[in-house]
């Protein structure tokens, strides 16, 4: 693999963030963290202006371009492509079932039913889909920012949103990316986490056990239709068919972020330069973030069955708060320790896996798995093949 090195180029991530976010409207009053951002944008753009006072940027200064090497472009690029996979299904989320203000895309008033079956996992589920929404975007703009900032290429994905989305009231419509209408969630996250004795980075043969059996079901409303049905359950205004399509989308939420959690430390291990290994370090924990919060609000499910009226799917969930043993028990969320690196060691509590070896095609399965691409084009997959190649030939240089 090459190690070229790059110079870097005169463009102000600074600026260009700066520029983005003065977009912010005053209609996010209801929202908490709208108005603490919004506060911290003056200081930004203040100190933006002082360091580029001297006509190159500080942080190029601060950089030693030298030591970005092509490895590092590559891995940044595949991470771009995954964070802007990343925003747009959690923009197909936050449309239908988030906080509804101008921050995000959901301005269409979203659909009160979806984030009222949402809402039987917690309360706050619009909040937390809205802000992770929120949190992807910044993920993709930085990155890519980062990437022209050195002269590298950034990632556009734009060209292959052309599937269709929900056409139920409250989403927008405009094409897609990703399929959130036909998903095979892998919920095993569920019982890797809570295992002792088990981490697949020592035993890629395991199988840990599914929480849930979810396949071929949507996450979200594909249409109004979805909306109605008979209920058997409490809240008896929500149809049980609504409460499936909610509780998917809740153990989706967990699986993708889980894999964000995996990713970023996975592909740390082969970056070379330390502005890039900080990026990956930092964001990378976020997606930890994100991830436990989810964990813990799809332990809120109930038992419910559906057959899909269209599909024919079926899916059945199951209480997990009581009566489960610890293999399903809901509040047995934080990371168990585990064997870590060699089974010499004690235990340890970790993220698993972190085995840097094709993570990043491994990625790309895993959400082909999922269903997201379903209906994507060939050119697609090349595309995303190829930048999940070029960062699995990374090689950490020094
Ligand atoms: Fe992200
Ligand atoms: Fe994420």
């Amino acid at each position: 693999m090459s190690k070229e090195v790059l110079a870097p180029s005169a463009l102000s991530a600074g600026n260009h963030q700066a520029n983005n976010e003065t977009t912010v409207s005053s209609h996010a009053s209801v929202n908490r963290r709208s108005f603490l951002k919004k506060s911290m944008i003056t200081g930004a753009v203040a100190t933006g202006a002082g360091l580029l006072a001297g006509g190159i940027p500080a942080f190029a200064q601060e950089t030693n371009p030298a030591s970005i090497t092509q490895g590092d472009i590559d891995i940044l690029r595949f991470l771009a492509a995954a964070e802007l996979l990343e925003t747009d299904l959690w923009t197909q989320y936050t449309e239908l079932g988030g906080v509804q203000d101008s921050e995000e895309s959901g301005q269409n008033g979203g659909s009160p039913l979806y984030t009222a079956a949402l809402q039987i996992l917690d309360q706050d589920m619009p909040q937390y889909i809205h802000d992770n929404t929120d949190d992807e975007k910044s993920h993709q703009a930085f990155i890519n920012a980062y990437l022209q900032s050195i002269g590298a290429d950034p990632v556009d994905l734009t060209q292959f949103a052309t599937l269709p989305g929900s056409k139920a009231t409250g989403a927008r419509n405009v094409g897609r990316l990703t399929n959130l209408m036909n998903l095979t969630v892998d919920t095993s996250f569920w019982t890797r986490y809570r295992s002792a004795t088990q981490n697949p980075d020592l035993d890629t043969n395991v199988k840990f056990p599914l929480s849930e059996v979810i396949v071929n079901r949507t996450a979200i409303p594909r249409t109004d239709a979805d909306l109605v049905g008979p209920a058997h359950i409490a809240p008896f205004n929500i149809p049980d068919h609504l409460k499936a399509i909610a509780f998917t989308a809740g153990f989706h939420f967990a699986f993708i972020e889980q894999g964000g959690s995996s990713l970023y430390p996975s592909l740390a291990q082969r970056v070379t330069n330390v502005d890039v290994l900080r990026i990956l370090l930092s964001i990378g924990p976020t997606e930890t973030s994100h991830f436990q919060t989810w964990h813990d609000k799809a332990g809120n499910v109930l038992t419910v069955f559906d057959t899909d009226p269209v599909t024919g799917a079926k899916v059945g969930f199951r209480q997990l708060t009581t009566n489960q043993p610890e293999s399903l028990q809901a509040n047995l969320i934080m990371p168990e320790p585990c064997p870590f690196m060699s089974t010499k060691f004690p235990a340890c509590s970790i993220i698993r896996p972190t085995n840097t070896t094709g993570v990043a095609m491994g990625a790309v399965k895993a959400l082909t798995a999922d269903g997201l691409f379903i209906g994507q084009s060939q050119d697609f997959f090349n595309t995303l093949n190829a930048l999940a190649t070029a960062a699995d030939a990374a090689v950490r240089g020094f």
